[in-house]
Formats: structure tokens, C-alpha cells, sequence
């Protein structure tokens, strides 16, 4: 087995005290890999990653990156760490320009220069609009910027909630591609999508959740086309509920 990137072990966390949404989760995202979590609405799969990142409070359980204990880290340190956290919506500063936008992110990771000559060769999108505001942006092109502001710090492990919400088909598969391609410079990928099948081709390796808890993991292509996966959809399929 690869070494993990990431490693959630035992996690309860919850937004208010004593009324806990996760309840004893594990993951773990190996290095290099694109580990997807899937599972129905409300099943606590941002609450996850908030709680990696550090915005939900973590009442028991570790998560470790690398050997490095970061269990409740403090969310203006992720980047020191390493890693970096895209959240659903509001992850781009709509009235500001794509130059803009791109500036603030490399200052706060100071970057510099050569940082912006590579993204914007990555994203040459971006580079072809640079004084548009980024609220002009197309869906996929927002997430694009959101993924080049959030590697203007170098990390290593990204978080990504939903990035191809709201998308069309075409922009969604796009996006999910530059996800993996990322992990072709040794960047881990954590990414929580409702693209099932999408995501499953993408990824490497694969997490439902349902009602905060784990309910199976395995191979993303060992899930693909796999009933059982429909069946915690419907809600029809409890593997480790009420335990
Ligand atoms: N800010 C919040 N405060 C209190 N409860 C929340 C908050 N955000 C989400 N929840 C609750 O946490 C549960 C899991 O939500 P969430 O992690 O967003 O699910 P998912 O991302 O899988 O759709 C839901 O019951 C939701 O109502
Ligand atoms: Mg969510």
C-alpha cells in the first residue's frame, strides 16, 4: 500500500457541541492518488472535509498528514501544512478580476512571479481574461480559478468540495480531468463529488458515507457498476448504521 497523504482515523465532529454530524469516520488518501467521497445529501461529506481543514470542530479522532498530527488545525495554518482547502461555493472573489483574484492568492502564498507564469500556463483560460472580473467566468472556468489560487501555495494535498456542482456535463469532466492531472506532479486529490459515475472513472480509490458514518469503502473501479452503491443512495443500505 502507498504511504497516505492523508490519514482520518475515528473522526467525530460536529458543528455545535454534544449533537455530533460524523460519527467514528476513517480515510485515508494515499499519496499521489485521487480518493473521491460520494454518499447522499446531508451524509456529512463537507462536514468532513471542513473538519480536516480545520472548520468544524473534531470531538474525538485524529487526522494526520503524513506522521504529522494537524487534528483541529487551525484554518489559516492549512497552507503552512501543506495543504489546500476548495470549498463548494464562494471559493473566488467574483467582484474582483482574474489578475486580481490570482494576486491576492499568491501574496497570502507568496509565490511570486514565476508561481503566476505557471498557472497561467496551466489555466491559459485565465490567462486570455485576466482584467475580466472573475464573477463573468464561466461555472468551469470559476473552478479552474479556484484550483489555481488554491496551488499558488504549492500544496500538496488538496481538498476539493463538489468542484464540478452546477456544472455542465462537459465543463464537469474537464474539471475532474485537471483534479488527476494534478496528481501527475505527486499532488494528492481529496474530492467530494455527486458526479458518481464521473467520479468513480476518475478516481483511484473510493468512500461513501451516509448519515455521517462510513459505509464502504474500495477501488473506485471496483464500485463502478456495483448495486451496492445504488443501494446507499436510496437509502435502502445501512452497512454500519445504528451500531
Ligand atoms: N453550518 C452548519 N451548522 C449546523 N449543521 C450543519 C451545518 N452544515 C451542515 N450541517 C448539517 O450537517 C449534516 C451534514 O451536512 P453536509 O456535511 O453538508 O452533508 P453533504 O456535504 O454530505 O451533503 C446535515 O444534516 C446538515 O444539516
Ligand atoms: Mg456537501
Amino acid at each position: 500500500m502507498a504511504e497516505a497523504a492523508l490519514e482520518v482515523t475515528g473522526m467525530t465532529a460536529g458543528y455545535v457541541p454534544d449533537l455530533p454530524i460524523l460519527r467514528d469516520v476513517s480515510m485515508r488518501a494515499e499519496t499521489g492518488r485521487v480518493t473521491v467521497i460520494i454518499g447522499p445529501n446531508g451524509a456529512g461529506k463537507s462536514t468532513l472535509i471542513k473538519a480536516v481543514a480545520g472548520l468544524v470542530p473534531v470531538s474525538e479522532g485524529t487526522v494526520h498528514l503524513g506522521a504529522r498530527a494537524i487534528t483541529g488545525i487551525r484554518p489559516d495554518q492549512l497552507s503552512a501544512h501543506g495543504m489546500a482547502y476548495v470549498p463548494q461555493s464562494d471559493n473566488i472573489f467574483r467582484s474582483l478580476t482574474i489578475a486580481e483574484n490570482l494576486d491576492l492568492a499568491l501574496a497570502r502564498a507568496a509565490g511570486g512571479a514565476q508561481m503566476r507564469e505557471r498557472l497561467l500556463q496551466q489555466f491559459p483560460v485565465l490567462a486570455d481574461k485576466l482584467k475580466e472580473k472573475a464573477g463573468a467566468l464561466s461555472g468551469g472556468q470559476r473552478q479552474f480559478l479556484a484550483v489555481a489560487m488554491a496551488l499558488a501555495a504549492e500544496p500538496s494535498v488538496i481538498l476539493m468540495d463538489e468542484p464540478s456542482a452546477g456544472l455542465a456535463p462537459k465543463a464537469a469532466q474537464e474539471v475532474l480531468e485537471e483534479a488527476r492531472a494534478l496528481t501527475e506532479r505527486g499532488v494528492t486529490i481529496v474530492l467530494v463529488e455527486q458526479n458518481v459515475n464521473q467520479a468513480l472513472r476518475l478516481a483511484d480509490h473510493c468512500y461513501i458515507l451516509a448519515e455521517g458514518r462510513n459505509q464502504i469503502d474500495g477501488a473506485a473501479a471496483d464500485l463502478l457498476g456495483d448495486p451496492v452503491v445504488a443501494e446507499i443512495y436510496l437509502g435502502g443500505k445501512r452497512l454500519r448504521a445504528g451500531g
